[in-house]
């Protein structure tokens, strides 16, 4: 489990009361720690992809979007959740650790649903306009792109669609005024405007590093 706001003890309890990652996921955790070193930290947690396969399936997702897949951890959890037919876009501007999310997508039988388009998420987001309405996305990337990802992301969500933003809490310091670095002020401001938007109504979960679920009306 990542950063948590509870203390140990509950935090291994709750732990020890989520389903465990399948081998696959294991795998692929420990190669991006043996590939990556720290910045493995950068994968989401095993809680966290459960819930995206629960989130997925209860949503019964048919056109799934991500940005930021990385090595591919939340992408095999959000693929493995879709509803029959369902499609993943997956954004991510890095070909060197989307090729080890590919070989993922393969051995998980998740390749076939899964597309993953290359380049800044700002552009090529863009191309999603004019398609299919989404109706789950998953937002993982650079934090000063949170607003726009969101915002792109809302107008091509259906009503009733739902995003999900990781590191929302940033560590918990978004909620001490005297933490002023550029980071933290960027997720304060976008968890503001989320709060603000007449669109959509929001919830913050204090899983791992703080995830926001936010519901189109
Ligand atoms: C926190 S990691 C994503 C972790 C992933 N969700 C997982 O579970 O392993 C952030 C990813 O965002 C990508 N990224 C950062 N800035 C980006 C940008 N401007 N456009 C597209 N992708 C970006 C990085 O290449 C990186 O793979």
């Amino acid at each position: 489990m990542k950063a948590t706001y509870l203390e140990p003890a509950v935090g291994q309890y709750l732990l020890a009361h989520t389903a465990r990652p399948d081998e696959l996921l294991d795998a692929l955790a420990l190669e991006t720690r043996e590939l990556m070193g720290e910045r493995a930290n950068m994968q989401i947690a095993p809680d966290q992809g459960r819930f995206l396969t629960m989130i997925a399936q209860i949503s019964a997702a048919r056109n799934a979007v991500e940005v930021g897949t990385f090595t591919g951890y939340s992408s095999v959890c959000l693929a493995r959740g879709l509803a029959p037919g369902g499609r993943l876009t997956c954004f991510d501007a890095s070909e060197e650790w989307t090729a080890v999310a590919r070989r993922y997508w393969e051995k998980a039988g998740v390749a076939d649903r899964i597309e993953l388009r290359l380049g800044p998420a700002e552009v090529r987001l863009r191309e999603l306009t004019g398609g299919p309405p989404v109706d789950l996305a998953f937002i993982d990337a650079d934090k000063p792109g949170y607003p726009v990802y969101y915002e792109i992301l809302m107008s091509v969500l259906a009503p009733g669609g739902v995003i999900l933003v990781d590191n929302t809490l940033w560590s918990g310091r978004v909620a001490h005024p005297n933490e002023r670095d550029e980071t933290t002020q960027v997720m304060r401001e976008f968890n503001d405007l989320v709060m603000a938007d007449p669109r959509s109504t929001s919830i913050m979960l204090p899983m791992a590093d703080g995830l926001t679920m936010i519901r189109k009306h």
